[in-house]
């Protein structure tokens, strides 16, 4: 055995791709294998049988090891057999996209050449995809010719940098008043979280009342800032969501962002799931006033089809990601920058960061705006088909017409309670290996939820989905 072992070889240099494809092609091989093992989006039987299947190859890190091929092909079969695919029609709970091929394809040359977006020596061409990639999704927005952005890891990153770059703006007029951030009581958990990571404190997050169709109440917005300010505190931030994780719901983005104008407050929009519509030009409508917002949040890991992570921070102006900017000694300097060696370190609160742009670059001069608008539509249209088939069914009863690519409903049981029925037969369909369906909660009563990213769902695919759920209803009655 040579120094290095015959299969310690390295991806990339003269002979690295070569390498590469003769463990892809049996690595693919061992996902269909392992695919084939299973008839639905996961395997039948207990959630403990994955641990079990993983710890029957073998030690993880064994003295002496099995080669590449053999350790890549044997956890190749088990990762796929006991994975849930996001691509199975029947696999619907979360914002969990099925990736594009030509998405993934594109992420293995990322990792090839494992660039980083923190210095421009480890990743001029990543930095030069990444920065054609942010302008063309702030035009989309549309934002103006000052925009700028970057790469995070998606929605909780997106809000987290959001709020911090708000959190340094704020406290330049606020003196020694506390802050406080205002968001709708259904927007995403990582507001509250990156409220405390911040030193804002999540108790200084209001979680403003929604109306009838769950978006945020301008009215209850304007009252809750009034009550702010009368507590001596200052209004640093409102975050609208665009696209709720469970319904989708769209807050008002133009009157909120009048609001945040008047009150002198930082406009961050939460468009993780909603964001996609932007491709859409029947949806995109829906965003109206998002190119008023002072920062945008976007997941192309949701509607867009990518390999996670694929999130996007943008900003209506740049020049707003001052706060970030940083000389390392080790990582850049100015007269490098002078001399034009532009490195990405100040837009990010990473130093690491993969150049995840390179998927989502290829994906969008793959398919154009049309053909990624056309995969958001055909969702849509999923939803609302999915809404007449449940609405079709006496045993199930429809919480809100769609919006964007999701659906809320409930299984009636004829006996017994509601919530414990419904969690249950969740758990029916997961332990048959039938289903992955989501499930939430509204004023305290469980629902089940469908989320349709997979745009090749056919309508007998759906109407067996939602046959499986009335079936596993009834078991469960
Ligand atoms: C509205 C919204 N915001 C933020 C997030 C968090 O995104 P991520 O999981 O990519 O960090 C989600 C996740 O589903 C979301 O639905």
């Amino acid at each position: 055995m040579t120094a290095l072992g015959p299969d310690a070889r390295l991806a990339g240099g003269v002979d690295g791709p070569a390498h590469l494809l003769e463990l892809l092609a049996p690595a693919l091989e061992a996902v269909r294998k392992g695919t084939a093992e299973r008839s639905g989006p996961l395997p039948a039987g207990r959630p403990t049988d994955a641990a079990d299947a993983v710890r029957a190859l073998g030690d993880a890190l064994p003295e002496e090891g099995a080669g590449a091929e053999r350790a890549l092909v044997e956890l190749a079969r088990v990762f796929a057999a006991h994975a849930v695919d996001p691509a199975d029609p029947a696999c619907v709970a979360h914002l969990h996209a099925p990736p594009l091929a030509v998405a993934v394809a594109a992420d293995v040359v990322a990792s090839v050449f494992n660039s980083s977006l923190d210095s421009w020596d480890q990743a001029p061409s990543a930095t030069a995809v990444e920065t054609e990639v942010v302008e063309a999704l702030a035009r989309l927005v549309p934002f103006g010719e000052a925009a700028s952005g970057v790469l995070t890891s998606g929605g909780t990153e997106s809000n987290l940098t959001g709020l911090f770059l708000a959190r340094e703006h704020a406290r330049r007029t606020a003196g020694d008043r506390r802050l406080r951030v205002f968001c709708s009581a259904e927007a995403h958990f990582s507001v509250q979280r990156s409220a405390g990571v911040l030193g804002i404190g999540e108790d200084f997050v209001t979680a403003v009342d929604v109306d009838a169709d769950h978006r945020m109440s301008p009215a209850a917005l304007r009252t809750a800032i009034a009550e702010a300010r009368a507590r001596g505190e200052a209004p640093a931030a409102i975050v609208a969501t665009a696209g709720t994780s469970d319904l989708g719901a769209i807050d008002p983005l133009r009157e909120i962002a009048a609001i945040a104008a008047e009150a002198g407050a930082w406009l961050h929009v939460d468009a993780a799931y909603g964001g996609g519509a932007l491709f859409s030009r029947r949806l995109a409508p829906l965003l109206d006033g998002l190119s008023e917002a002072d920062s945008v949040g976007l997941d192309l890991h949701k509607l867009g089809w990518q390999p996670v992570a694929a999130g996007v921070l943008l900003l209506r102006d740049g020049a707003l990601f001052a706060p970030l900017a940083r000389r390392v000694a080790y990582i850049c300097n100015e007269d490098d920058e002078e001399a034009g060696y532009t490195s990405l370190l100040g837009r990010s609160l990473r130093t690491t960061r993969r150049a995840d742009a390179l998927k989502i670059a290829v994906t969008l001069r793959a398919l154009g705006r049309q053909g990624v608008g056309e995969l958001v539509d055909r969702c849509h249209v999923l939803a609302w088909r999915a809404a007449a088939l449940i609405q079709a069914q006496p045993r199930l009863e429809l919480f809100r017409d769609p919006v964007l690519s999701s659906v809320v409903f409930r299984y009636l049981p004829e006996r017994g309670s509601a919530d414990e029925v419904n969690a249950r037969l969740r758990r029916t369909l997961l332990r048959r290996g039938r289903a992955v369906i989501g499930r939430t909660e509204f004023g305290g009563a469980v629902y089940l939820k469908l989320t349709l990213l997979n745009p090749h769902t056919t309508e007998a695919e759906l109407r067996r989905l939602v046959d499986d759920v009335v079936l596993a209803g009834r078991t469960e009655d």
